[in-house]
């Protein structure tokens, strides 16, 4: 493993973050995370189990009561038929529920089908099982969603799964209940895998959250993913959880969640509690600010002369937005998004992600996260607007 890592690739997000620390009072508009604080439910039940020295180890697998409430909201909330508890896997927040499923599944050699563009992340991943990445485009044009007749086109007698994420980051596109049902099919027709990354399930603007795991005969072949960090504002807690019907790739899931971190913090686990216990309003309340914070921000950049443009998204939160062809960077650069990310990020300390980081797709955009206070997003717009020159 120790010289493969070599050619396991870095993300552009953290080059990105490295150049932001050297930036003075910059707006983070770069980072995936929310300005919100996390509920009183979550704090109160993580200040309980510290107070209760609940703080040695655990089952691998997470603690019983945590995987009871995670086996009951997917059978609500999303439908899936889980069974027992013991399908449920609690991960160190849902970039680890990523490598659980993908190390679990993949053999050398396996083609797995990507979005392009797609959260860098989930490519490493793919890459660190020693698999293939077969990116398939995300349309613009049809609200960032998949053509399924492309998607059906790029599956080979090597493709071992696809991997889902709606909504989707960087794009906020949604796949709809027909593209969803379309690509069961598929998947039933072809036998694969699916990979359901539904991590921004509760950030919507726009249309249903359908997992894949509840349609008929899919839950079998599918391994819905979910995290606590975006739904209830708790990113740096690192709660996530998995659930796998099939007792093998299970098996080989708790060998990995061993390996890799004994357990998830216990702290952390007693907050995933107190977060499912607690009132579930924090949801919506969220929900209703990031849109007056999508639409606001939006607002701003339609100001800026045409310099960005692009429809707000459906889900998630971050602006994905098409660079001005006819816009030129500063210095000559190979890669407009990297220019305009550069340009942005030293003369007007807004930190932003170039397109570019999110696959050949993602290109002439920049993803700006729209998750942070109001006055953040005001200050990078008026800073944009002094930098193009439209005030
Ligand atoms: C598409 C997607 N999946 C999974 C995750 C993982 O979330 P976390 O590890 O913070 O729980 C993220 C985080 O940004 C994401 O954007």
């Amino acid at each position: 493993m120790g010289v493969f890592l070599d050619t396991v690739p870095w993300s552009g997000i953290v080059r990105i973050r490295d150049m932001m620390f050297s930036v003075e009072n910059p707006y983070r508009l770069d980072q995936g995370d929310v300005s919100f604080d996390a509920p009183e439910s979550v704090k109160a039940a993580m200040a309980r189990a510290v107070a209760e020295n609940r703080t040695h180890y655990l089952q691998s697998t997470g603690l019983p009561r945590l995987r009871e409430l995670l086996a009951e909201k997917m059978r609500r909330k999303n439908a899936i038929p889980v069974g027992d508890i013991d399908e449920v896997l609690v991960t160190n927040g849902g970039i680890h529920a990523l490598y659980v499923m993908f190390q679990a599944l993949l053999e050398p050699g396996d083609e797995v089908v990507l979005p392009d563009p797609v959260w860098p992340p989930t490519w490493g991943h793919t890459i660190a099982a020693r698999a293939t990445p077969v990116f398939v485009p995300l349309r613009e044009e049809i609200g960032w969603r998949y053509d399924v007749d492309e998607l059906r086109h790029a599956v080979t007698s090597k493709t071992r799964a696809i991997y889902l994420n709606s909504p989707h980051n960087p794009t906020g596109g949604i796949l709809t209940r027909a593209d969803i049902e379309a690509i069961a099919d598929l998947a039933r027709e072809r036998n694969l895998w699916v990979f359901s990354d539904e991590a921004y399930e509760d950030v919507r603007f726009e249309g249903e959250h359908v997992s894949i795991g509840s349609l008929p005969g899919m839950y079998e072949r599918t391994i819905p993913m979910f995290t606590m960090s975006k739904s209830y504002a708790i990113t740096g807690v690192r709660v996530g959880y998995l659930s796998v019907k099939d007792e093998q790739v299970r098996d080989r899931a708790k060998k990995i969640l061993l390996y890799t971190t004994s357990n998830v913090c216990s702290i952390a686990q007693y907050g995933g509690i107190g977060a499912l216990e607690g009132p579930q309003d924090c949801i919506d309340q969220f929900t209703a600010e990031l849109r007056a914070r999508r639409d606001l921000f939006y607002d701003g950049i339609q100001r800026l002369g045409g310099i960005f443009s692009g429809a707000p998204p459906a889900g998630a939160f971050y602006a994905f937005v098409r660079i001005d062809p006819g816009w030129r960077g500063a210095a000559p650069h190979a890669s407009a998004s990297w220019a305009m990310a550069e340009h942005l990020i030293k003369h007007g300390r807004i930190g932003c992600v170039p397109g570019a980081d999110f696959g050949a797709a993602g290109e002439g955009h920049v993803r700006f996260c729209f998750a942070r206070e109001r006055k953040e997003l005001t200050g990078a717009l008026e800073s944009m607007s002094r930098l193009f020159s439209t005030v």
